[in-house]
């Protein structure tokens, strides 16, 4: 990766200014081949209606290795595949975690991975939950070995608040390099103690050589019967949590780990039995709901919701806590976004006991009668998140505070920058969200599914009416927010139109930018969309053109003229990688020729 001098301020790209459009979205159809079976469909808590089983899926630092963590179809071992963040093909074969219940979060380390997931006790281990209960457990390991594994529940671990089981790991696994530690945050039920045979939630830290630390920033027991989590490294501990309990609220608790009103109110919804909606996913979500902004303190969390109408005391909790009613049959789509990992932007959700209104805070992405599901957010840089979910265009909701069935209607993906919707979201009735949504290197989205066909309008599992079925293949979806600046799905230009002469490009990468023409700062924030392509300006770019796309008065016109505006390139400059001062200078010429903030430009890399 090289990155060019260019000093320009470029505030956004074309594709945030109009928005997604059907070439952002690119497929990577049964790219993987796993070694062993994998069934994709969990059915969920209550109705058994049918979630995507989660494929963790994470990238390295370096970004040299990804890799994806599936549950045998035997529900019993957890494998670990490494995968070319290319081409997302396997490398190599899978390692097996031998007894893992469940797939509940990985990391990805230059040299190999860490895993999150329950395991039941060796029979006879003292002190052991009955009935072979899992219980959760961190793997690492190193160039295909183990290398630690610690219990992050069960016999020892913070005893005098009681011993917790995982019987389904709900949860995440996050790792900050700064903090060097791992932060996990799980489902848990207890055994012993105070909280004897409740659900509840625990936030665990482990440090890179495997210890459990016991910090005032880790919890034993957070909050009640917690069917969604949210959470994200942060630089320092406490890592970023949100919880949704079953008492009628949705907490930014990363300074409580609790439902405490010392926490931060996100949203009141209506629970019932313990559920609420499955607002982060329900069973086998609990993923890519909350995203820090690349190189920011900020974060954007997604989730859905019945919305909340008339407010009243919730008794049991006591005075200031309040529960509602919803507002809505389906549900619709939230976004929230959040200064820091303690301070959300605008107003917490109304406590006001007899409001009508419980919800007229909340940022909302849907407003219709569509019933919205499987919600998940990540981000593409510093300002600019995909938000993307699964609709019901006619649902029939039988149980209140649960998932609705009907046809499915299609996958959306919608972009928002600095927390506004960008453009309409695009659709796909053959992509969906079933793993962790990654940043990759070169500034796109991508995340691993099953090509097949889904259907929400029954119920899943052993008893259900939809058909069964496993697989063997596993696919992978990019979202990128330049629009088309991948060589096989790019806008690719004719070689007569580039006119360099004799040179006939072997393909042609477009992206864009909106250049400002307030005074130049040292140095393009890294965060910029316009070098989200630098991953691709090897040496073997060997030019790069820039053209005067548009011309507005004001960017609020832009976002209107862009479609529809003539290109016409004013500027092709050949470079290589020792020549990009060239480069500075033609985008220098053309950012003083404009008279206004707003300028349009698009930017081509040829390579020959
Ligand atoms: C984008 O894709 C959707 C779903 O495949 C399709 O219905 C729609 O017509 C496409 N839009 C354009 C502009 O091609
Ligand atoms: C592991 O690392 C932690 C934090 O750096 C340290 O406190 C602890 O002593 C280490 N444990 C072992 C067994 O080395
Ligand atoms: C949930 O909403 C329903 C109305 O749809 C209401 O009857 C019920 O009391 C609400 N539950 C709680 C705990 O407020
Ligand atoms: C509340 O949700 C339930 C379950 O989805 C639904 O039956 C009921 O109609 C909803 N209430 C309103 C006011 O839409
Ligand atoms: C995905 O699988 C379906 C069958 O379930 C098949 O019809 C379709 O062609 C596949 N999609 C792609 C892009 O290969
Ligand atoms: C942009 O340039 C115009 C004309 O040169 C000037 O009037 C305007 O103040 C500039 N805007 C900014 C934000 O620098």
């Amino acid at each position: 990766m090289i990155s060019l001098p260019i000093i320009l301020s470029f505030t956004t790209s074309l594709a945030a200014a109009a928005g997604l459009s059907n070439a952002s979205l690119k497929n990577y159809v049964n790219s993987l081949e796993l070694d062993y079976s994998f069934n994709p469909v969990k059915e969920a808590y209550w109705t058994d209606l049918p979630h995507h089983r989660r494929t963790p899926f994470a990238l390295s630092p370096d970004g040299t290795r990804a890799f994806l963590a599936y549950l045998d179809n035997s529900e019993t071992d957890v494998h670990i595949q490494r995968v070319d963040p290319q081409t997302f093909a396997a490398v190599g074969s899978a390692v097996t975690v031998k007894g893992g219940k469940e797939a509940g979060g990985l990391v990805a380390h230059n040299d190999g991975f860490a895993l999150l997931t329950n395991e039941a006790l060796p029979s006879g281990t003292a002190d052991a939950p009955a009935g072979s209960t899992p219980v959760p457990v961190l793997y690492r390991y190193t160039e295909g070995e183990q290398t630690f594994k610690t219990f992050l529940g069960g016999p020892g671990v913070h005893e005098s608040d009681g011993l917790s089981a995982a019987p389904d790991l709900n949860g995440d696994l996050v790792y900050s390099e700064k903090a060097g530690l791992y932060g996990a945050y799980f489902v848990v039920t207890d055994y012993s103690g105070w909280a004897e045979g409740h659900f509840g939630d625990s936030v665990q830290y482990v440090s890179t050589n495997g210890s459990l630390e016991t910090l005032p920033e880790s919890s034993a027991w957070g909050c009640s019967h917690n069917t969604g989590i949210a959470f994200e490294a942060a630089d320092a501990v406490p890592f970023a949590s949100i919880c949704a309990e079953d008492q009628g609220d949705i907490w930014l608790n990363t300074n409580n780990r609790g439902m405490d009103l010392s926490g931060v109110k996100i949203s009141n919804e209506n629970t019932t039995n313990g559920a609420g909606g499955e607002s982060m996913g329900g069973m086998s979500g609990s993923y890519s709901n909350l995203a820090r902004f690349q190189g920011e303190d900020s974060y954007i969390f997604s989730w859905v919701s019945r919305g909340a109408v008339d407010l009243y005391e919730n008794t049991w909790m006591g005075k200031g806590y309040v529960a509602s009613s919803n507002r809505t049959n389906g549900r619709n789509v939230a976004i929230a976004t959040f200064s820091d990992k303690q301070t959300m932007a605008g107003e917490q959700a109304s406590s006001v006991v007899g409001a009508k209104d419980g919800d007229s805070q909340v940022n909302w992405l849907t407003t219709g009668t569509a019933d919205c599901s499987n919600a998940h957010v990540a981000t593409f840089d510093g300002s600019n998140a995909l938000v993307t979910w699964e609709q019901i265009e006619k649902p029939q909701c039988d149980n209140i505070a649960m998932g609705c069935q009907g046809a499915f209607s299609g996958s959306h993906f919608q972009l928002v920058n600095k927390g506004e919707k960008v453009g309409q979201p695009i659709q796909s009735m053959d992509t969906y969200v079933a793993g962790d949504m990654v940043t990759m290197t070169d500034g796109r989205i991508c995340w691993p599914y099953v090509n097949m066909t889904w259907r929400l309008d029954g119920t899943a599992g052993q008893y259900g009416s939809l058909p069964s079925s496993t697989t063997k293949q596993i696919s992978f979806a990019c979202m990128n927010i330049a629009g088309a600046a991948d060589a096989s799905s790019s806008a690719t230009v004719s070689s007569s139109a580039i006119s360099l002469g004799s040179v006939v490009p072997s393909r042609v990468e477009t992206t864009a930018a909106v250049i400002s023409n307030s005074s130049a700062p040292s140095k393009i924030p890294a965060s910029v969309p316009f070098l989200v392509s630098s991953g691709a300006m090897s040496s073997s770019t060997s030019s790069i053109k820039v053209a005067r796309k548009t011309h507005t008065k004001a960017y609020s016109s832009a976002l209107s003229t862009l479609a529809t505006s003539a290109t016409t390139f004013s500027t092709a400059v050949r470079v290589s990688s020792t020549s990009s001062v060239t480069v500075k200078e033609t985008v220098s010429a053309l950012a003083s020729a404009a008279d206004n903030k707003g300028e349009i430009c698009e930017v081509q890399y040829i390579y020959e």
